[in-house]
């Protein structure tokens, strides 16, 4: 069964077959993410469920625009409205959609979610972010970087704000790209040390400092994201804005990256608050192509799961 549940558990050399094929189907349709299915429909017959358990607009429509438009059908699920919302196991959820469906992707809260559908499930499982990590959405970034400024390899990425799922993903293509890594961020705020020193075990460098201005010094890309994540308690919402402050993208702390520097976010971003408009909207940032490459990038892990 192959799973695609996060960016350290899938072989780097099939990490690498991916984003070529995502490159490769985006060029077939000639960079027009939209308008027509694609000349091949290698999901043609196939069923594939999209399970929410979170608020989503960039994962759910791509997903489901991608089997679309590689011929495949979809349904759209929301946890709350599932048995599973209301005590069936995550293991009895898992055997029964094996029944239905060829293909599973969930974006849920706990890991240990994920990891049990893909455990219990006879079909592929691909994580579509939990509280640790969110692999689609780099897959859709180390892409998108390539497209703009050639191999990501030995590149230098910063990341400012908190040390979160998006971070961690960051951190398992660090290892897997070989590209090294800077986090700034306020010490509360760190990430999983895991996923640092399995990204140096594996040969990169992974820096953390508590200085933005150094860490974006020389870098290749700048990425932050919301200072609040959707598992965070809004609760927290006040402190950390105070502590994530300093480590604001604005047009004064991108001037210390490389001139040719690019900006990212995943979305949806809080302007002015982590990055500024000025930012987002400026030449350096790519944040509306790394929206549109998690449909190429997702249609490629999909092909990749399902072998066709
Ligand atoms: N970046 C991302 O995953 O966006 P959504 O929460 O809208 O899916
Ligand atoms: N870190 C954010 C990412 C959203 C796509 C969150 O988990 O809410």
């Amino acid at each position: 069964m192959t799973h695609f549940l996060d960016i350290n558990a899938t072989d780097a050399g099939d990490l690498r077959a991916i984003i070529d094929s995502a490159k490769a189907m985006k060029a077939a349709r000639g960079g027009r993410p939209k308008g027509a299915p694609d000349d091949t429909l290698p999901l043609d017959g196939r069923m594939v469920a999209l399970i929410f358990e979170k608020p989503s607009t960039r994962t759910r429509i791509s997903f489901d625009v991608g089997v679309r438009q590689m011929g495949g059908q979809t349904m759209v699920l929301s946890g709350a409205d599932m048995q599973l919302g209301h005590g069936e196991t995550i293991a009895d959820t898992a055997r029964v959609l094996s029944r239905y469906v060829d293909l599973i992707m969930i974006r849920t809260f706990e890991e240990q979610t994920l990891l049990e559908m893909a455990e219990y499930a006879d079909v592929p499982v691909i994580n579509g972010l939990t509280n640790r990590t969110h692999p689609c959405q780099i897959m859709a970034d180390i892409q998108t970087f390539e497209e703009h400024r050639g191999p990501i390899a030995g590149k230098k990425v910063t990341w400012c704000g908190d040390g979160n799922n998006v971070f961690a993903s960051f951190a398992h293509a660090a290892g897997q790209f070989g590209f090294d890594l800077t986090f700034a961020g306020p010490p509360t705020l760190d990430p999983e040390m895991v996923f640092v020193e399995e990204a140096r075990a594996k040969g990169v460098k992974v820096e953390i400092t508590r200085d933005p201005v150094a860490a974006v010094t020389g870098a290749d890309l700048v990425v932050t994201d919301t200072w609040v994540s959707m598992h965070d308690p809004q609760s927290a919402r006040e402190r950390r804005h105070n502590q994530l402050r300093p480590y604001q993208v604005n047009a004064a702390l991108m001037a210390h990256a490389k001139p040719n520097a690019l900006f990212m976010h995943c979305l949806p971003a809080h302007r002015d608050d982590e990055a500024t408009s000025e930012v987002m909207d400026g030449p350096a940032s790519v944040i509306f192509d790394e929206a549109e490459n998690r449909l190429h990038a997702q249609k490629a892990i999909m092909r990749h799961c399902l072998g066709v």
